[in-house]
């Protein structure tokens, strides 16, 4: 499953990427307004930058609530849309996937994201198992194991994860990430909430891991924290038209980040944030303006 060779060739790709000081990355927007894509290094396979959460937004039990988010998915498919995460201790949100794929007739290039939250192997297969039917696929792209829970399980999925968004988990990660042969971890990262650059994203890109941000928008806090605010005049200058692209667009310039998944209930949200993915990315110099003024409103 792994290749020790891709690995190394999209590292050294990314250390020349951020020696010249261009776009950080594998990052293929060679002209404005083209989807953004980077590259899971341990395959080379490419992945849009923004994908999509599921948790709470998705959890919906009612069938006739359920449709009422197909604009969501429609609009995320619509515009590039890849990668959707969600898990079992998200209540219905896996079978609202599988209920929304199959009214969209289930569009082609779906990047399937879950995870495995349960004790023993066997309790690891069945609920595995069930999501697959929950969602109506054969195959998982990526399994992430929940929380750090009894983490080695074997199943039908292309690729092996890890996820957590709790700080306290940072140092049992860590550890994982550096003595594990991993594909994908996911961790929470945004302008407000930087504790990940100081170890998870230098670990990940040293070893070659690629990297799921959940909480992009600190699960909608950002929003308040600028609220009444225009974005700058000087940040539309790279495309970036609203709130949301603004701390997605910070998200997924770090050179470590490979995607991240906001989530959201509404179609013009969806649509806002599947913006972000597109254009131009944020340079160095441009990030730490960013930083600057968020840090001053
Ligand atoms: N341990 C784990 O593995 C773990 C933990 C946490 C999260 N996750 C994953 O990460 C995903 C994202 O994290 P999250 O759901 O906690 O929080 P988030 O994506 O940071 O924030 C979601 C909130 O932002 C709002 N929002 C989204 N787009 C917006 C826009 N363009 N403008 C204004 N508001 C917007 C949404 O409200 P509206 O509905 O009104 O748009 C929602 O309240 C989860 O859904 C889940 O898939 C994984």
């Amino acid at each position: 499953m792994f290749s020790e060779k891709r690995r190394k060739i999209i590292k050294a790709g990314l250390a020349t990427a951020l020696v010249a000081g261009t776009n950080p990355t594998l990052i293929r927007a060679e002209m404005k307004k083209q989807l953004i894509k980077k590259a899971i290094p341990s395959s080379g396979e490419d992945i849009p930058v923004i994908g999509l959460g599921t948790s709470r937004t998705f959890d919906v039990d009612k069938q006739e609530r359920q449709f009422k988010l197909l604009p969501v998915l429609d609009a995320f498919f619509s515009n590039g849309g890849s990668m959707i995460d969600s898990s079992p201790m998200y209540g219905a949100s896996e079978a609202t996937v599988g209920r929304l794929l199959d009214k969209l007739d289930r569009p082609k290039g779906l990047f399937s994201a879950t995870k495995v939250w349960t004790d023993g192997k066997q309790a690891g297969i069945d609920q595995m198992q069930n999501s697959l039917s929950l969602w109506g696929l054969k195959q998982f792209d990526l399994m992430q194991i929940h929380n750090l829970r009894d983490w080695k399980v074997q199943g039908k999925i292309r690729y092996i994860g890890i996820t957590t968004s709790h700080n306290r988990f940072h140092e049992e990660l860590s550890t994982i990430m550096k003595n594990e042969e991993l594909d994908f971890v996911q961790f929470s990262y945004n302008i407000g909430n930087r504790t990940s650059e100081e170890t998870l994203l230098p670990i990940a890109f040293d070893r070659g891991i690629a990297v799921l941000i959940n909480r992009p928008f600190q699960r909608g806090d950002l929003f308040s924290k600028v609220k009444g605010k225009e974005v700058p005049e000087w940040a539309t200058e790279i495309g970036i038209k609203s709130w949301g692209q603004f701390f997605l667009k910070f998200v997924v310039s770090h050179p470590a980040v490979s995607c991240a998944i906001p989530a959201t209930s509404k179609a013009r949200h969806a649509l806002d944030n599947m913006q972000a993915g597109f254009g131009e990315l944020p340079d160095a110099a441009m990030r730490e303006r960013m930083l600057g003024y968020i840090e001053t409103v």
